[in-house]
């Protein structure tokens, strides 16, 4: 069962077109992740299925419901962090789910969503002095108040240490297992690569990649390779005893064999074996998400967030 349909979703901010026809769906109880640089779509997307946005055209229906016609009804049912989420200064954890929960007129157990959030530790901090990943755990929990089936989380860990990004996941995590459906929007391909059971790549308001990290990494990713160093004799020996692709690094005396299957793998090793030859360090590689990402998007900034190649040269 499907709790977000979007089919050709498109939005323009005057000339400029933000979101150009995408169409995805996310299932019950599974975390999608939307990926992808700055300017991409991802908020105006995620907004538009909050219901807080208008669409120009396309057809989108969450939890059954169109987002803008029933708002009212939708926000009892969903649970929201906005990008950059913040609180009054001077409200405590504590305060900040009584106050939720009285706004959304619900009876909550402030205790229990401080655990499942794992802030009990800090419920009477006030929030200007929570730590940054602690304040977006405060935004975590009070997305719960109303006990959400559907949370919108746009971009819950930017800006965090990575200690502090893991904390916030094993919450996400633990969101899951109770069940809830999760689209979270990232610029970091780990945190996608950790989290979501399917993502959606977005580059300039288009999806350019969709599906399980798995299936992108086996649509997208060049063929497996086995790494070994090793007598530029024993990628010869390779070469003329197999069909495989073989190169060769005279700086490193790496060599790479390019294999389909188990069966190549064994192959290879059977190769290198009877070679005879000296060899060491052994491994196999595949490309991960984030060599996709670069190929298809762009590039990365030192913290591992996507940068739009476009961008960078500003476009
Ligand atoms: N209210 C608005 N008015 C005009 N342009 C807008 C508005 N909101 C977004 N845009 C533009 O639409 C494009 C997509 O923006 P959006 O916020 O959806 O991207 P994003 O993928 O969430 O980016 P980021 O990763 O930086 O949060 C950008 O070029 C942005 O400048
Ligand atoms: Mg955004």
């Amino acid at each position: 069962m499907s709790v977000i349909e979007a089919f050709d979703l498109k939005k323009s901010y005057g000339s400029l077109q933000a979101v150009k026809g995408i169409s995805f769906d996310v299932k019950s109880g599974e975390i999608f992740s939307m990926l992808g640089p700055n300017g991409a779509g991802k908020t105006t997307t995620i907004e538009i299925l909050e219901g807080l946005r208008t669409k120009d055209s396309g057809q989108v229906s969450v939890l059954g419901l169109d987002p803008w016609k029933n708002g009212y009804e939708l926000h009892k049912r969903i649970g929201v962090i906005p990008q950059g989420f913040r609180f009054f200064d001077k409200a405590t954890p504590k305060e900040a789910i009584k106050y939720y929960a009285d706004l959304f007129g619900v009876q909550t157990n402030a205790e229990q969503i401080l655990r499942e959030v794992i802030l009990q530790d800090a419920e009477n901090n006030y929030f200007e002095n929570l730590s940054g990943g602690q304040k977006q755990k405060v935004g975590l929990a009070l997305s719960l108040v109303n006990n959400p089936e559907l949370l919108f989380l746009d971009e819950p860990t930017t800006g965090l240490d990575p200690q502090a990004r893991r904390a916030v996941w094993q919450v996400i995590k633990n969101l899951k297992k109770a069940g809830r459906a999760i689209l979270l929007t990232t610029h970091y391909l780990e945190e996608a690569e950790q989290l979501a059971d399917r993502v959606a790549i977005m580059d300039h308001g288009l999806i350019i990649a969709i599906g399980s990290p798995y299936d992108i990494e086996q649509r997208y990713g060049s063929q497996e390779r086995i790494k070994v160093v090793g007598p530029k004799e024993l990628a010869d020996y390779i070469r003329t005893h197999s069909n495989f692709k073989v190169t060769y690094d005279d700086a490193t005396a790496q060599i790479e064999v390019g294999i389909q299957n188990k069966n190549d793998a064994l192959t290879t090793f059977k190769l290198i074996e009877q070679s005879g030859l000296d060899w060491r360090d052994l491994s196999t590689e595949r490309d991960s998400l984030e060599d996709i990402f670069i190929r298809l998007v762009g590039s990365l900034d030192e913290e591992g967030s996507a940068v739009s190649v476009q961008n960078k040269v500003g476009n």
